[in-house]
């Protein structure tokens, strides 16, 4: 395909490595594509990054019509850069788009994209221990009329970060406050899509977590109020009684790319694995008994994130004894060692870049 290139004549200076967190800093290009009904995607575009205008009326600032993924490079110690799972992602855009009345972008394409403008900016994926190059695909409704409606025009985009770990805590345990009046996501709404309404939806809970000393909220189900779902930013996985559970996706919950591959690594390792309803009761039960061993979250931007205290209805919990579990260590270690190229990659996870 025909991609314009604009090359930005003023680059930056990259950032120093301890200073990255997440999300903080951007590359010296943006990649952005325009779709028109009737005529398809077209000027595909890489151009320097920088202030996009958009017109009051856009789609997109009204109605919500937003999706994104979020997925990384990472750079190897031989210094090549590699991409984890992307297709997964591709695909998952796509279902996303489809829920949202956007238009699709046929795989191979979304791919030659990726491709071409994270090789463009490659050499702005850090080295340093734990760091990666975030990669943000979106998308946006943009007609520029306020009536409701599919949209005619879209805009997709893409940028760059480079970054660290997404909680301020690293691989250090987290604490997650388990909401009991608002909901994110109802089965047959916009739950498992990746889409922006979804995470609008949450702050109201996150920001009375946040004030209490949590770093984010574990959602219940949107109908009961009964069933695990998942925790703002990452799927969560629990180790009760030799069982490793995991919530279902019953179509309110984000199927995490991380989740899934932790599942086929524990699977293939022997573990006993159930991708079940697991209701609050259950979870309580474990915890004042000491069945539940360990917690952990798992998402492209958190990686395995070790749990250490949940909180629900005013009660607190420590699990783990606030420590990292020995599962949780042994995902950490497997999954990170396969993004960055240290372990081999025995499940053709990785995708090299040219
Ligand atoms: N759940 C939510 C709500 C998320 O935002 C994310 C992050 O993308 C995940 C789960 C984990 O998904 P993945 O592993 O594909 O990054
Ligand atoms: C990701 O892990 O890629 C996410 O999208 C989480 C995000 C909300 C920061």
């Amino acid at each position: 395909m025909d991609i314009k290139i604009v090359r930005n004549e003023n680059p930056k200076v990259k950032p120093e490595a301890s200073t990255l967190g997440f999300g903080k800093y951007f590359t010296d290009h943006m990649f952005i594509m325009d779709y028109t009904a009737g005529e398809g995607w077209h000027d595909a575009r890489i151009v320097p990054f920088g202030k996009y205008e958009i017109h009051p009326a856009s789609t997109a600032l009204h109605y919500g019509s937003e999706i994104f993924e979020g997925l990384k490079a990472y750079r190897k110690a031989d210094g090549s850069v590699q991409l984890f799972r992307p297709m997964e992602n591709i695909r998952r855009m796509n279902r996303s788009a489809e829920r949202l009345c956007l238009p699709t972008i046929p795989e191979d394409m979304a791919l030659e994209i990726l491709e071409t403008f994270v090789g463009f900016e490659k050499d702005w994926t850090p080295s340093a221990e734990g760091t990666s190059l975030y990669i943000r695909p979106f998308m946006f409704g943009n007609d520029e009329t306020l009536g409701v409606h599919a949209v005619h025009h879209a805009t997709f985009m893409i940028i760059l970060s480079p970054v660290g770990s997404y909680y301020a805590e690293g691989i250090n345990p987290v604490k997650i406050m388990i909401e009991d009046t608002d909901v994110r996501a109802v089965r047959g709404g916009t739950g498992e899509a990746k889409c922006g309404g979804n995470y609008a939806a949450s702050n109201r809970a996150g920001e009375k977590a946040a004030q209490q000393g949590y770093s984010q909220v574990l959602w219940l189900d949107g109908v009961e109020r009964k069933y695990i779902e998942e925790v703002g930013a990452m799927n969560v996985m629990f180790k009760i009684a030799g069982e490793i559970v995991t919530p279902a996706l019953v179509g309110s919950i984000l199927p995490g790319i991380t989740r899934k591959s932790c599942l086929e690594l524990l699977r293939k390792e022997g573990y006993k694995v159930s991708e079940r309803l697991l209701s609050i009761d259950e979870l309580q039960a474990a915890m004042q008994n000491g069945t539940l061993e360990e917690a952990w979250g798992c998402g492209t931007a958190a990686v395995i994130s070790p749990i250490g205290e949940l909180a629900y209805k005013g009660k607190k919990y420590t699990v783990c004894g606030g420590k990292i579990g020995e599962i949780t260590q042994h995902l950490y270690d497997t999954i990170t060692g396969i993004q960055w190229g240290k372990r081999e990659d025995t499940f053709g996870w990785t995708y090299p870049l040219k």
